[in-house]
């Protein structure tokens, strides 16, 4: 390989600013690397579309990163995962393509004779990936979808009486279980962390954000594409959404 692939972008893409928590560990753990992160914030949410519409709309994002020059991809998104990340890596064979899935396995580590709670999109919770995950490691797990929970990371209100009164109806049937472990299966949720914790003091909330750029270093490593440059690299926000949208992934990103 190249200097020059070594030195091109990793590009990131979601269906909006959930991806963001997952770009702010790579950046954590990759300083040196430029990224590029798309936030398809127009065609949010992608959990509840059909597999169908979400994966045309992640070929797109991929066409738009790689246009752009960017030498791997991850997948920052759970529902994007699920419904496209076979289509592009038989589409792109050579290029490192890196996806995500809800930490079941992990979360399978701590489970004894409790409950594990894993919240997801609808879409991820129903396609056929997230069935073997559940096979495999699925025992005490309770699924729960979450059909409008993305939304409030969106908007950005990550406290408040609205998100608090989402979680309570959500949550409130398992207050009263022994719950050993919540699941973050959308990378969204990741910025509710706080707000979902509160109704489970003490119990570890498990996301897939570290595991997936750990997957990211291996990768690029095998194809000898990792950046070697000491300086800081360079972030740069897109969105199918506008200006407004990539402010608000600025102001995630900083948190
Ligand atoms: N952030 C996405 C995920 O990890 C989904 C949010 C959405 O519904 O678009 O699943």
């Amino acid at each position: 390989m190249t200097a020059i692939n070594q030195q091109a972008p990793i590009g990131m893409f979601d269906s909006g600013v959930g991806g963001v928590s997952v770009l702010r560990e790579a950046v954590r753990q990759l300083p040196g690397e430029d990224f590029l992160f798309f936030g398809d914030t127009k065609n949010a949410p992608y959990g509840t579309k059909s597999r169908e519409e979400v994966l045309a709309l992640a070929r797109r994002a991929v066409e738009e990163l790689l246009s752009r020059g960017a030498k791997a991809i991850v997948i920052a998104c759970n529902t994007a995962t699920s419904a496209a990340a076979a289509d592009l890596r038989a589409r792109y064979a050579d290029l490192p393509i890196i996806g995500m899935e809800p930490a079941l396995k992990p979360a399978h580590q701590l489970h004894r004779d409790g409950i594990v709670l894993s919240l997801a999109t609808p879409g991820t919770i129903a396609g056929e990936k997230y069935a073997v995950l559940y096979a495999l490691w699925g025992d005490g797990v309770v699924n729960l979808p979450c059909p409008g929970l993305m939304e409030y990371a969106e908007r950005g209100e990550l406290t408040g009486p609205g998100l608090q009164a989402y979680l309570k109806n959500l949550l409130a049937p398992y207050l009263g279980s022994k719950v050993e472990a919540v699941v973050l299966g959308c990378t969204h949720y990741v910025f509710l962390k706080d707000a979902i914790a509160s109704f489970f003091p003490g119990v570890p909330l498990i996301d897939g954000n570290e595991g997936t750029v750990r997957q990211l270093i291996r990768r690029l490593k095998e194809k000898d594409l990792l950046s070697a440059r000491r300086e800081k690299g360079q972030v740069t926000f897109l969105s199918s959404g506008g200006e407004d949208a990539v402010n608000m992934m600025k102001r995630l990103f900083s948190l």
